[in-house]
């Protein structure tokens, strides 16, 4: 048999894959399986104990109805402008919209009072984009046609970033807004 046949993939490869699988091979299977157990149960325990892995409203949108409630949302709660992009204070309690897009974050700048707890809605109105709350490490996934909903209360003052972090195009890398937090 040539080299080649043997790396087609139709002819077997020669070995003894198909004898019973030494003893060492079988403890470790064991220790990897038994081990990814452990990180699944911890995926709950991070939940309730580590406060990661936040369970959120999840819901189907459309789209360009998020991009519609983001529109009124922005229109609602506009107290002023930067660089020509509106600055958006919504009240405590409120449902607070923030879109993706190709390529910017939509408001791009939000403004929050410490202590309040907002519904944070997120959603995007092309491809997937990643929101990255900077430098606090909050990272949720921002897909189009689901609005994922998450209760936050912002519990220290002082200027964020929002930066996109799933690849989602060439200007991926100017994707970026604020969330500025006031006391
Ligand atoms: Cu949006 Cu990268």
């Amino acid at each position: 048999m040539s080299n080649q046949e043997m790396h087609s993939g139709i002819v077997s490869p020669q070995g003894i894959w198909w004898q019973p699988a030494g003893k060492q091979e079988r403890v470790w299977v064991r220790v990897a399986f038994i081990w990814c157990m452990v990180l699944f149960a911890m995926m709950p325990l991070w939940h309730l104990k580590g406060g990661q892995n936040p369970t959120g409203i999840r819901s189907k949108v459309d789209p360009a109805a998020f991009v519609a409630r983001t529109d009124r949302f922005v229109s609602d709660y506009k107290v002023g402008e930067e660089n020509g992009m509106p600055v958006v204070a919504p009240p405590p309690g409120s449902d607070v919209y923030l879109l993706g897009r190709q390529w910017q974050w939509y408001p791009q700048i939000l403004k929050l009072k410490k202590g309040a707890q907002y519904t944070l809605h997120l959603s995007s109105a092309d491809v997937n984009h990643g929101f990255s709350l900077y430098p606090i490490n909050v990272n949720i996934q921002v897909v189009p046609g689901y609005d994922y909903g998450l209760r936050v209360t912002p519990n220290q003052s002082g200027d964020f970033r929002v930066i996109c972090n799933e690849f989602c195009g060439i200007g991926h890398h100017i994707m970026v807004g604020k969330v500025v937090v006031e006391d």
